[in-house]
């Protein structure tokens, strides 16, 4: 993997997240709860992604559109902190750059998102060039770029043209219509969504019946389910499971996010399905011991060990 400038392009949306956390109940309209902690940090699921599989030794590169104002500004430092290369960004000041308020309590969270710039990202945005440059291409949050959504089976198949694998995580559908997902999905070497969104897209009544219907040969499907671990169907339709390893939660934002960086290292090391859903999963249980979607694998070292003392190699994160 060193012909090419980077091993993955990730094309999507950029935004800042504030978190709360440490908020006993749900909050209610006329009422104020509070918080005990907060952060103020790179958000978006893309840039989580990024920034993790960059972690785990990736070279990254990002295309995605940013406000000129301080949320974008820490957007792209992060992302370069990250070593995630934003030459392919483009910051323009007639919309600002994307926020999500994130209410966190007992592992799970509320979001409120205000989408701006990441509206106005076209498949087109994304050039030959930037295609020729990276061996795979992932693509996150679907149903949150309006800009991006029309083109993207197109964006998947040139992407497939031009030699490039490819990963979909959908992630949710705030309208619950689902649609276009499956014009992409004709293009998806490993699709990444979660148990709720497999069980809304295919409207099957379990997780079983949703595989089967989501599946096809040659594809690659993960499903998320949080804390009751991952489950696989390979490109040649063998199933496997990954039970949840203990943790103990700070917050559970980016989970998904970083399982889908371990998936596609996995796969780019050339890691069958089976070894890269347990490698996911560890990663994954990993990213939620600490606040944050990045903070825990920003700590190459401590990932090493977690991964060791889980029974798996170090190896892999060696870049
Ligand atoms: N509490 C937990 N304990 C162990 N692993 C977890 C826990 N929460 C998440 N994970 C791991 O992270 C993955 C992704 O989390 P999940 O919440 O399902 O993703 P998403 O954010 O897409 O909904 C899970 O499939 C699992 O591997
Ligand atoms: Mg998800």
């Amino acid at each position: 993997m060193t012909d090419k400038k980077f091993d993955v392009l990730v094309v999507g949306e950029l935004n800042a997240d504030l978190i709360l956390f440490g908020i006993d109940q749900p909050p209610e309209l006329g009422k104020e709860i509070l918080a005990s902690r907060m952060t103020l940090t790179m958000g978006s699921s893309s840039a989580i992604f990024a920034v993790n599989l960059a972690a785990l030794g990736a070279r990254v590169a990002f295309a995605g559109r940013l406000g000129d104002d301080p949320f974008g500004r820490l957007v792209l430092e992060s992302l370069q902190r990250g070593e995630v290369d934003t030459s392919d960004i483009i910051v323009d000041s007639s919309t600002p750059t994307g926020v999500t308020s994130i209410l966190g309590w007992g592992g799970d969270r509320a979001m409120i998102t205000f989408k701006g710039a990441m509206d106005d990202l076209k498949g087109t945005d994304v050039t030959d060039d930037m295609l020729d440059q990276a061996h795979h291409l992932h693509v996150s949050s679907f149903y949150l770029q309006d800009g991006l959504r029309p083109g993207c089976a197109t964006l998947f198949s040139r992407a497939h043209q031009a030699g490039l694998t490819t990963s979909f995580d959908t992630q949710w559908d705030p309208a619950e219509t689902w649609e276009g997902v499956l014009d992409v999905l004709e293009h998806t070497d490993i699709f990444l969504p979660n148990e709720s969104e497999v069980l809304a897209i295919s409207n099957a009544p379990d997780l079983d019946s949703a595989m089967d219907a989501l599946h096809r040969e040659g594809m690659t499907l993960a499903v998320k389910i949080g804390n009751r671990g991952a489950r696989v169907r390979s490109a040649q339709g063998e199933e496997f499971k990954a039970a949840p390893l203990d943790v103990k939660i700070v917050d559970a934002v980016g989970a998904g996010d970083t399982f889908d960086a371990g998936f596609v290292l996995a796969r780019l090391r050339g890691l069958g399905d089976e070894r890269a859903l347990t490698f996911a999963n560890a990663v994954a249980a990993y990213s939620v011991t600490s606040a944050g979607g990045t903070a825990a694998l920003a700590n190459r070292e401590g990932t090493r060990r977690w991964l060791e003392q889980h029974g798996l190699s170090g190896e892999l994160i060696n870049g």
